[in-house]
């Protein structure tokens, strides 16, 4: 009988490089496909989600995570859906949330949930939040959203700050004739709030109920607008993310931009994305992906045969995305909420 080799007796790379070179140090996890809400440029009006079983088990989660930190990855952000609706969250930051290499686990998430976990969540070892606001109006927040309930968000940004959240993001998506006026409001209420924010360009994930042109933005835009009312320096500052941020004179906060049609951001790209399902994929706006979850659940043991998948998959991961907001289609038939923001 040949004797199993004990992991930690088999050499494995320590970080995962790219045929293009770039290293993969950041992971996007969604542990959900669910949202309490429906914004329209993220979902259908009515959604099927997927069935409990399959779905990762927040263990599977765990077990994943683990296995991304020992292959060199330091920054791991958990996304949905909307993470915290689901049952027991908690228990993976838990878990996660102290790992012995990982530099750092921040959220991104509608805010909906955080009055009652901001305590929590701190406790557990996230260090950043980002938090989604598109509208500062009640009804027009609640249009946006579908079901969402702006006081219920507004409170969970206070209970952020309060249990001592440094560096928490408002993240922006405007769309033209629905909240493209509120640029200005949302950043005087960031700058009030002592926070950072970032607009998004809307991205053709997903079939929606409108098409992604009509409704599009330009961050390039946006910036000019802002640019009339607010002294801005371009600042060296990155979250190790695509955003690029300028600095507001005289305030603590800062302004990000994600602009993938605008600026294309793939040749730094850092980042691969596991959706709930377990797959790994290598580019949010490509096909590219490895299936993990079949082998989580047939080595329940053995995480070799997952930590050589996960080394082999740099090999597929594309140069970039190619995002058309003219094409009829989306760009991915897969909507945000699958792969996770
Ligand atoms: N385009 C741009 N941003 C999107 N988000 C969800 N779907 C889309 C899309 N199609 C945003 C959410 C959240 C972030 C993770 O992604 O508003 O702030
Ligand atoms: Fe939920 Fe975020 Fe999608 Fe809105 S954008 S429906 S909050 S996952």
């Amino acid at each position: 009988m040949i004797e199993k080799v004990p992991m930690s007796a088999q050499k494995f790379p320590r970080e995962l490089i790219d045929r293009f070179g770039r290293k993969v140090d950041y992971i996007r996890l969604s542990i959900t496909d669910r949202c309490d809400f429906r914004c329209v440029y993220c979902m259908a009006e009515d959604m099927t989600f997927l069935p409990r079983d399959e779905v990762l088990s927040l263990e599977e989660c765990a077990r994943l995570v683990k296995i991304f930190v020992r292959l060199g990855v330091s920054k791991v952000r958990i996304t949905g859906g909307e993470p915290l609706v689901r049952k027991n969250a908690l228990w993976l930051f838990n878990e996660i949330g102290h790992l012995e290499n990982l530099g750092e686990l921040v959220l991104t998430t509608n805010g909906s949930q955080l009055e009652k976990q901001a305590q929590d969540l701190k406790n557990a070892g996230v260090k950043r939040i980002n938090i989604s606001v598109d509208s500062l109006d009640k009804q027009r927040f609640k249009s946006i959203t579908r079901t969402g309930d702006l006081e219920k968000v507004l409170k969970g940004i206070q209970a952020a700050k309060q249990v001592g959240f440094k560096n928490i993001k408002l993240n922006s998506v405007l769309m033209r004739g629905v909240n493209d006026d509120e640029a200005l409001s949302l950043v005087e209420f960031a700058i009030r709030q002592d926070i950072d924010i970032s607009f998004i360009e809307e991205m053709p994930l997903g079939e929606v109920d409108h098409t992604r042109e009509s409704t599009f933005v330009s961050n390039a835009d946006t910036l000019k607008l802002l640019q009339s009312k607010y002294t801005l320096t371009p600042s060296a500052y990155s979250s190790g993310g695509p955003a690029r941020y300028w600095q507001i004179t005289n305030t603590q906060t800062r302004i990000g931009f994600i602009s993938p049609h605008s600026h294309n951001f793939c040749e730094s790209c850092n980042r691969v994305r596991i959706t709930c399902k377990g797959e790994l994929y290598l580019c949010l706006g490509q096909e590219d992906k490895v299936d993990l979850m079949p082998l989580l659940r047939q080595y329940p043991d053995d995480d070799v045969p997952i930590i050589k998948a996960i080394i082999n998959s740099m090999a597929i991961k594309p140069q970039g995305h190619d995002f058309d907001l003219r094409r009829a289609e989306p760009a991915v038939i897969r909507f945000m909420s699958h792969t996770g923001g």
